[in-house]
């Protein structure tokens, strides 16, 4: 048996070292693919193996059809957008993906970004503070929790919206509920997106919703940016030059809004949220284990498919 990890963006090598030590423990062979630039390099590696573990990477039905052998890929991260779970399904492959294990480090990013547009890309011009501001989670999981977590710590008002959980839910995890994400939105100041990529949230954060936000207001996106109406989002931050826009996946249209929005608007140059040496050990391990689980033990626990 043998298990891949092909990861287009690696994790750090100490935590492959710790995913290979996992795999070789369980039995199975250990195969890497890293830093691959093409398509058929990843269709290429897929054909001899039993599990794929995976970041971002496109697993659709091209590849689960090269794949012969496959039974199981696991996302070592939270959102599994990035693979076709019909397709899998359809080819008996099992999905899984590792909910939580890199969720602090996407929210100490919302931070690291959040201050570094608030205090004007540390230009010397006088910025603001986070001390006594209002912070709206859209969506509630293990990353927003963390950033709420945080979000206290500087001092801020923290509420959140989540169509999938009740406000006693919410409110026993620390945020003030509110009944609509347009609430959400006219409340807050800040507004940080912590929902997948569904056909519900696709093209959702558009120009209706974002208009609400109060003077000043500014959208951290470290979501997805197919949730955002671009085109709508534009419109408004043209419209209203108070508000700003920070994103750790950039939108399509990133250099357009760059150079309409100036410092307004901020985005990383690679997808950095889960990219710590803590994140990828955590969310490689769990990958590891749980693939070594699977193909040994038929043990599924987190399988989204
Ligand atoms: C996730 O869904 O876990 C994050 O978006 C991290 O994605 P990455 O593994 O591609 O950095």
């Amino acid at each position: 048996m043998k298990i891949l990890v092909a990861t287009e963006k690696p994790f750090s090598a100490a935590a492959v070292a710790q995913i290979k030590q996992i795999v070789e423990d369980g039995g199975v062979e250990f195969k890497a693919l890293e830093k691959y630039t093409e398509k058929q390099q990843l269709l290429e590696a897929v054909k001899d193996v039993d599990g794929v573990i995976v970041r971002s990477d496109i697993i659709d039905a091209e590849v689960l059809e090269a794949a012969k052998n496959l039974k199981i890929v696991v996302r070592a991260g939270a959102g599994y957008d990035n693979i076709d779970l019909e397709a899998a399904t359809a080819h008996k492959v099992v999905v899984m993906n590792t909910p939580g294990q890199n969720a602090n480090a996407v929210a100490e990013l919302v931070f690291g970004m959040v201050l570094y547009v608030i205090r004007n890309h540390f230009s010397g011009k006088a910025g603001s503070e986070l001390l006594g501001k209002k912070l709206g989670l859209q969506a509630f999981g293990n990353v927003a929790r963390n950033v709420a977590r945080v979000a206290k710590g500087f001092g801020m008002e923290v509420y959140a919206y989540d169509p999938f959980l009740a406000k006693e839910q919410i409110e026993a995890a620390g945020a003030k509920a509110v009944g609509s994400l347009e609430e959400l939105y006219k409340t807050c100041q800040y507004v940080s997106l912590h929902c997948p990529a569904t056909k519900e949230t696709i093209g959702s954060i558009n120009y209706d919703l974002v208009k609400n936000m109060p003077k000043n207001g500014v959208l951290i996106n470290t979501a997805r940016k197919e949730v955002i109406d671009e085109a709508g989002l534009e419109k408004l931050l043209e419209e209203r030059e108070d508000l700003r826009y920070i994103a750790d996946v950039k939108p399509n249209a990133a250099d357009e809004y760059v150079a309409k929005f100036g410092d307004r608007v901020f985005f990383t140059p690679k997808k950095s949220g889960a990219q710590t040496g803590e994140a990828n050990a955590n969310a490689g391990v769990a990958a590891a284990r749980q693939s070594v689980g699977f193909l040994k033990n038929g043990i599924d626990k987190f399988r989204v498919n």
